[in-house]
């Protein structure tokens, strides 16, 4: 990939139904753990605010849970009641103010709920001390420090948790959410109903790889009726979850296929989560989820986004160069540094299409600053 390069990928507009942003770049969902009661505050904001005046093209927001009892930790954000709406409006209004499409991910940590902030460790938190019964596809524990075994669920559960994702996406779109992604991945509540390793129901839900795929396609199916049409729906899922006759990408491709066909707007390939012994999770491996995203793009013809340690633009741009991607997630970079688009661009030449806040652009931006930005080049190659 050339430097020089005038029209990078990274940095040209995308439009999915009535949406477009302003460039590929996405803040991937991030956990904080901040809130009181499922309501986001200033923390939101101002983290939220700085990926947006940071130049990022969509803002996925935090894992959300679509029931109390579906947070991560206590501190999880949630779209569960109506007061939860507005305090979400402040950081939706404040990032469109800035051109960075708002997009949340609705979740239902399952098994893996009930657990304290990571920063604190993993376990399962007791009842006495503000946990909860957790519910799952089967009574079995996740295990290691998450000890709790979770109720399993019967169908009036299936049917009040599909409403309940229903419900969160609608308070979601009027929060002022334009992108809302689905998280099926990392051993949450749906993708423990989609592995064979998690999910040892007789019933509809569990067997045959159409009963696991029912409980996500059918919130998939119910979510996608009610929103409004330009509202983009989006997919998370773990390609595979790294055990023997679990989860695997061929699995996936087939749930990509029925996604697309309830037209789901895009998928983001991420992996593991799903059980406690294994070596690989989201965060320590990005292969298989890059070679699946471009697998997946071409054979199914859903877009995608790619996610796992990608740092350097130039990787970034060669991945939608070669179609193996639609959308690029990046997740720890932008806690390292919340402007990292405008080292992209630099690096990326892109600065024809790059715009940075007003506030900013007549003192570090191409226009004004065309000299001051060539001499940061000049001395980042010379050293
Ligand atoms: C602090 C932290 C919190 C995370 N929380 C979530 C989350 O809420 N939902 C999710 O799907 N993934 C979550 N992830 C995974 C990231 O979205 C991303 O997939 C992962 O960090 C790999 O991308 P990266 O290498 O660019 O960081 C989290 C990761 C980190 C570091």
């Amino acid at each position: 990939m050339s430097s020089t390069n005038k029209s990078s990928l990274l940095f040209s507009e995308l439009t999915l139904r009535g949406i477009t942003l302003k460039n590929r770049i996405v803040v991937s969902p991030m956990c904080t753990y901040s809130c009181e009661d499922g309501m986001v505050n200033d923390w939101h904001l101002v983290q939220y605010g700085s990926f947006a005046t940071g130049g990022a093209g969509l803002v996925v927001c935090e894992a959300t849970g679509v029931e109390a009892r579906g947070r991560l930790a206590p501190q999880c954000p949630g779209l569960w009641k109506d007061e939860q709406i507005e305090p979400w409006s402040r950081v939706t209004r404040f990032l469109k103010s800035q051109g960075c499409v708002p997009g949340i991910q609705i979740a239902h940590s399952g098994r893996k709920g009930s657990t304290v902030p990571t920063w604190v460790g993993r376990n399962s938190i007791h009842d006495k001390d503000g946990g909860w019964q957790t519910i799952g596809p089967t009574a079995e524990a996740f295990g290691a420090d998450v000890w709790k075994v979770p109720k399993e669920a019967t169908v009036e559960d299936i049917h009040q948790i599909k409403e309940a994702f229903v419900a969160a996406a609608n308070r979601a779109v009027r929060a002022g959410f334009q992108v809302i992604e689905l998280h099926f991945a990392h051993g949450y509540l749906v993708s423990t109903f989609l592995s064979s390793a998690t999910n040892k129901r007789t019933d509809s839900y569990g067997g045959s790889l159409e009963n696991r795929m029912r409980l996500g396609l059918e919130i998939a199916e119910g979510v996608r009726k009610t929103l409004p049409e330009a509202v983009v729906l989006g997919v998370r899922v773990s390609v595979t979850d790294y055990t023997d006759n679990g989860w695997d990408v061929t699995q996936t491709q087939e749930f990509a296929k029925r996604l697309k066909a309830l037209n789901i707007d895009f998928l983001d390939c991420s992996s593991g989560g799903l059980v406690s012994d294994v070596n690989y999770n989201c965060l320590n491996t990005n292969e298989v989820h890059i070679k699946s995203a471009a697998l997946i793009q071409r054979e199914v013809g859903i877009p995608t986004g790619a996610v796992g340690k990608i740092t350097d633009p130039h990787f970034a741009e060669q991945i939608l160069q070669e179609g193996g991607a639609t959308l690029i997630f990046i997740g720890r970079a932008f806690l390292n540094n919340p402007h990292w688009p405008y080292e992209a661009a630099d690096a990326l030449a892109s600065e024809h299409t790059f715009k940075y806040p007003d506030q900013y652009d007549w003192c570090i931006g191409w226009k004004g600053f065309a000299k001051w930005r060539k001499d940061i080049h000049k001395d980042r190659n010379n050293n």
